[in-house]
């Protein structure tokens, strides 16, 4: 295996004294550069000189998407606007986008971790790799990119979308590592198909698939139908883009945070109480050594829980299989698309191509999974099989649902983030 970064394997006592230096050097920039930190931690009544070791984060309070949001566009920024020179955006379809920043140093870590990420999802220098993650204000696209130059691989930076291209650039350029969302990875495999390709047969041996929840039947699937190694990348632009967390290929247990760089907790989504490895709750971070746009106890709505480190001295977190945006309640079952995506992977007349639609009659919400039955599949196999799923829905879940099995190609495919839910219910 290629070198690892020392402190990758360190001790966990060095990581933690590193950790620790970091994070005071963080709140105290964050303290003296950022007015939302310094106004929300004086009338907290705490000061960064009261964090002497990292149990005494929790004293902070915690960020949201929407202090973010009130600061727009670069209210967040540590540094003068000239010492940025990047910026993405998320896409703010959601409301008022966010802007995140960028200094020199900053993207110079930013290509440290994703080089790092790349390395554990088992691709080395002198790959060929495909990077179909979207090119632009998303960080997808760039942070794969100079990630995989750090690296020392051969980028072909295809962005999202143009399908029939995408299968050609692997055919005749034949890539060892692909980089795309595990959706878009799906539609590129119909593709290969249409085109009388067997997906087995293609370059591929590793796919480096996040930016949405995607479960480990989902993993088998794709790596059963393309044979690779499929793996989990995780992140957020507020944290820094991809390469917060990585899945690493000789485990599959799970993604590494890079702790020396994101500090990790866990906290109760309702109370905000700091909760011990372990338990399961809201995933918060705080950069240790981001200079534009320090983020400190920043809430990411996704849930996790935190575990011991295996492959690495950093902890994994567990797949990120919900966010809280995400949360179906239905006559009070709590209910995520990824429990649905389970379920109907072990129904082989399936296809893993699935929308999760929200009605409501009345003041009753109903939620309706729409579902393609496999090219493969007679029609009567197809329905025996969604007839099936509601069964499965209702006896490990515990609550109805409709399904309806559509025709191979009925639903409409992503090339970046596929929209899990589609919410039809008028608004309240
Ligand atoms: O999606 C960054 C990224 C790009 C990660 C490419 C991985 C690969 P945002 O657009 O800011 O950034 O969206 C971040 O996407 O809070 C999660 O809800 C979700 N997400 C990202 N990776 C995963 C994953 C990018 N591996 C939001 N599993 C996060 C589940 C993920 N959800």
């Amino acid at each position: 295996m290629e070198e690892l970064d020392p402190i990758e394997t360190a001790s966990v006592d060095e990581l933690r004294s590193l950790q620790t230096e970091r994070l005071r050097a963080t709140l105290r920039h964050a303290y003296a550069n950022v007015a939302h930190y310094r106004e929300t931690w004086d009338t907290a009544g705490v000061h960064p000189d009261d964090v002497r070791d990292l149990s005494d984060l929790a004293r902070i309070p915690l960020t949201s998407k929407d202090d973010l949001r009130a600061h727009y566009p670069f209210g967040m920024f540590a540094v003068p606007r000239e010492e940025v020179v990047r910026v993405h955006a998320s896409s703010g379809t959601t409301g008022q986008p966010t802007v995140v920043g960028y200094t020199a140093g900053d993207l110079d870590v930013w290509a440290s971790v994703m080089a790092r990420s790349i390395r554990a999802a088992g691709g080395r220098p002198g790959d060929v790799l495909h990077n179909a993650y979207g090119y632009g204000l998303f960080t997808g696209g760039l942070g794969a990119h100079y990630g995989g130059e750090r690296l020392g691989c051969t980028v072909v930076p295809v962005s999202g979308g143009m399908t029939e291209r995408q299968v050609r650039l692997i055919t005749d350029f034949r890539p060892r590592v692909i980089m795309v969302t595990p959706s878009y990875m799906l539609a590129i495999v119909d593709e290969m198909r249409r085109q009388g390709l067997d997906p087995r047969e293609s370059s591929l041996e590793v796919g480096i698939f996040g930016a949405e929840p995607w479960t480990d039947q989902m993993r088998l699937e794709i790596e059963d139908v393309l044979g690779i190694d499929a793996v989990d990348i995780y992140g957020l632009s507020e944290v820094i883009g991809p390469g917060v967390a990585q899945e690493c290929v000789e485990t599959k247990d799970g993604l590494h945070v890079w702790e020396d760089h994101f500090y990790p907790e866990i906290v109760d989504p309702v109370t905000g109480e700091v909760l011990p490895d372990g338990e399961r709750g809201e995933l918060v971070f705080t950069s240790l050594t981001k200079q534009a746009m320090p983020v400190v106890r920043y809430r990411t709505r996704d849930l996790t829980r935190l575990l011991a480190g295996t492959a690495r001295t950093m902890r994994r977190m567990e797949k990120v299989t919900g966010r809280t945006d995400d949360l179906i309640i239905l006559r009070g079952v709590n209910l995520f698309p990824t429990q649905i995506e389970e379920l109907l992977l072990t129904l082989p007349a399936l296809a893993p191509h699935f929308q999760c639609v929200l009605s409501r009659t009345g003041t009753l919400d109903d939620l309706t999974v729409r579902v393609e039955r496999r090219g493969d599949a007679s029609s009567s196999d197809g329905d025996a099989a969604g007839a099936e799923l509601e069964r499965l829905v209702k006896a490990t879940i515990g609550v109805s649902v409709a399904v309806h099995v559509v025709e191979p190609d009925g639903i409409e495919r992503s090339v970046g983030k596929m929209r899990r839910i589609v919410d039809q219910r008028p608004e309240r």
